[in-house]
């Protein structure tokens, strides 16, 4: 098996330094099964350093979901019903907000340990009592009213009370608002994660912005075990 990773390393060194701009402009016109490059930031901050507002609008409340709340995981995500089912029963917490006496409008996931990060083909191990926090999201008709922020006060509580450390998030790399909202909240970018898959041969590529170096290598199927797929 060392032949496959050190093609792994190679193929992803090619990707993502001399083809990177050629393959992002190939897989705006190529069919997703043919190619598909995508590029992401990981940024994270220590959970009790967010810059969440002091004050939350007192009409929204924010809960930690159960299965009892599987059809609004369903509208507010667009998750089909066995995956938002197999993320309840992983080790993922779900922390939704509503707005007044409309029902639940915003929700965001909090997993901890090795994950597996379906969409750049990414496996990390996070270190014991941090987090990684993902499929934030806001129904559009109730954006601007604060429950994004109240999510991310609702973390920082649960951080605390549970003696929690640092958090981490992916954000792709066009996603500007998204960057721009982390970047508020006191994110910092800390890796640059590529994946590309050519006629579904895929693999990821990692390069640490704080100096620690690049590795790429092919993902041949889906990590199993105690790994958490989000
Ligand atoms: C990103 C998203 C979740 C934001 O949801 P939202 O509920 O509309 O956001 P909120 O109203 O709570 O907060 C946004 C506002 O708070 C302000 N804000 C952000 N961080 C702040 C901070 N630390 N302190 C004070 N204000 C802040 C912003 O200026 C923003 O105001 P603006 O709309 O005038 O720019 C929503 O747009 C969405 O679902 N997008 C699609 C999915 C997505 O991109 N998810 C990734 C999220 S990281």
């Amino acid at each position: 098996m060392k032949w496959i990773g050190l093609l792994g390393e190679r193929f992803g060194h090619l990707c993502y330094t001399g083809f990177a701009p050629s393959l992002r402009a190939a897989s705006r016109r190529l069919p997703p099964s043919l190619l598909r490059f995508n590029e992401a930031f990981v940024l994270s901050t220590l959970a009790t350093e967010m810059k969440v507002p002091s004050s939350i609008d007192p009409d929204i409340v924010v809960r930690i979901a159960t299965l009892s709340d599987l059809d609004s995981i369903v509208r507010i995500s667009g998750w089909d019903t066995q995956r938002a089912t197999d993320q309840l029963r992983s080790n993922a917490v779900c922390f939704m907000a509503s707005a007044g006496a409309a029902g639940p409008a915003a929700l965001t996931w909090l997993a901890f340990g090795s994950c597996y990060i379906r969409g750049m083909a990414f496996h990390h191990d996070f270190p014991p009592g941090d987090m990684y926090g993902f499929g934030t999201i806001c129904l559009p008709e109730f954006r601007g009213r604060g429950l994004y922020l109240a999510l991310n006060a609702a973390v920082v509580k649960y951080a605390r009370e549970n003696g929690l450390g640092r958090i981490w998030v992916l954000v792709e790399s066009t996603n500007e608002r998204s960057l721009s909202l982390r970047g508020r909240l006191g994110f910092v970018p800390q890796l640059r994660v590529g994946f590309v898959s050519i006629l579904g041969l895929r693999s990821c590529h990692v390069h640490d912005l704080r100096g620690g170096g690049s590795s790429s290598r092919f993902v041949i199927r889906q990590p199993g075990g105690n790994v958490t797929v989000v």
